[in-house]
């Protein structure tokens, strides 16, 4: 039977690790990648490939691509499109590790791990800046028709695409705001999480708000926030079963259509961006089938 990987629409866990890989110079994918089929995958793995290992073994995912490079005034979306992505979640440190380990080592011969983050869910779900983040995300059905592929075939149906950005914030200026500034960066009201109709265009909330869309752009968006000592912030990840949600509206956020930038740049900027496709299941493990293998 064919489904999607669990751990897109399960909510967030407690803890998270966020792998992305290089391909290795000169190398073939191919062998990993039927070793990865032999990994049964449950809620606590997710699995993303980049565009190039598919263009390695000369396949296309119709709709997968590098992620753009967007700019703005006062604003900077870099791309650092990697190749393989995975997203470890789970409760307990140690396994994350040895789950990462295992992994690894299996992908090896022809991906380099580039980098490493953990993620961690704050309290019910809020992002550091103390604002909830996920309210307005799809659920149910909802959530399934806006993640996951259908109808484009077998090897497609069940699939999905999610983009991965991990943000850098500046909670010590976004502090020194007075709150009101704050809950319109935002366009919601810190202390009950109302939306604020007043806000101004520039509100995230207004900018992003997924029906003002034409077609509407809805995603489901398992973000998490992230810390190591080079600072914190969030790990932003939105699932569409395709990429054309997400992309419309980054580039409003960048002030693509209006030239307004998304209040969200005065304390937080993206430092990388990636896109990758999700393969379906088919029993239990990734379903291949669209790369030939
Ligand atoms: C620093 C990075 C970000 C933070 C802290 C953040 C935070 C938030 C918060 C607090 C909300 C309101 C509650 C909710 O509905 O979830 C929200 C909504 C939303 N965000 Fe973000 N966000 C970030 C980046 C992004 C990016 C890069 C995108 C897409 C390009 C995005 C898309 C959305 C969408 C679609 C909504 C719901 C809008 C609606 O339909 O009402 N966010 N975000």
């Amino acid at each position: 039977m064919t489904t999607s990987q669990p751990g897109i629409l399960e909510p967030v866990p407690a803890l998270g690790r966020y792998l992305e890989f290089g391909l290795q110079p000169d190398a073939d994918p191919r062998d990993v990648l039927a070793r990865l089929q032999d990994s049964a995958i449950g809620p606590e793995l997710v699995v993303g490939l980049g565009p190039a290992p598919l263009a390695l073994l000369g396949a296309t995912v119709a709709g997968l691509r590098p992620f753009p490079a967007l700019g703005g005034a006062g604003c900077d979306v870099p791309s650092t499109q990697a190749d393989l992505w995975l997203w470890l979640r789970g409760s307990d440190h140690g396994e994350l590790l040895h789950q990462g380990r295992r992994l690894q080592a299996l992908l090896a011969p022809a991906f380099r791990l580039d980098q490493m983050i953990d993620g961690f869910r704050y309290d019910r779900g809020l992002d550091l800046s103390g604002y909830e983040d996920g309210t307005e995300n799809p659920v149910g059905e909802a959530a399934v028709a806006a993640a996951i592929a259908r109808d484009q075939g077998a090897g497609i149906d069940g699939s999905s695409f999610v983009a991965v950005q991990q943000w850098l914030h500046d909670l010590d200026h976004f502090e020194s705001l007075p709150q009101g500034e704050r809950d319109f960066i935002i366009g919601r009201r810190l202390s009950d999480n109302e939306e604020l109709d007043e806000a101004p265009d520039s509100a995230h909330v207004k900018r992003t708000a997924q029906e003002s869309f034409d077609p509407e752009a809805f995603v489901v968006r398992r973000s998490m926030p992230w810390a190591d000592v080079s600072g914190y912030g969030l790990i932003f990840a939105a699932f569409g079963k395709s990429l054309d949600a997400f992309e419309a509206q980054l580039r409003r956020m960048v002030g693509a259509e209006d030239g307004i930038t998304d209040g969200l740049f005065r304390f937080s900027r993206p430092l990388s961006g990636s896109y990758f496709w999700c393969p379906p299941l088919s029993g239990g493990r990734l379903d291949l089938s669209a790369l030939g293998l």
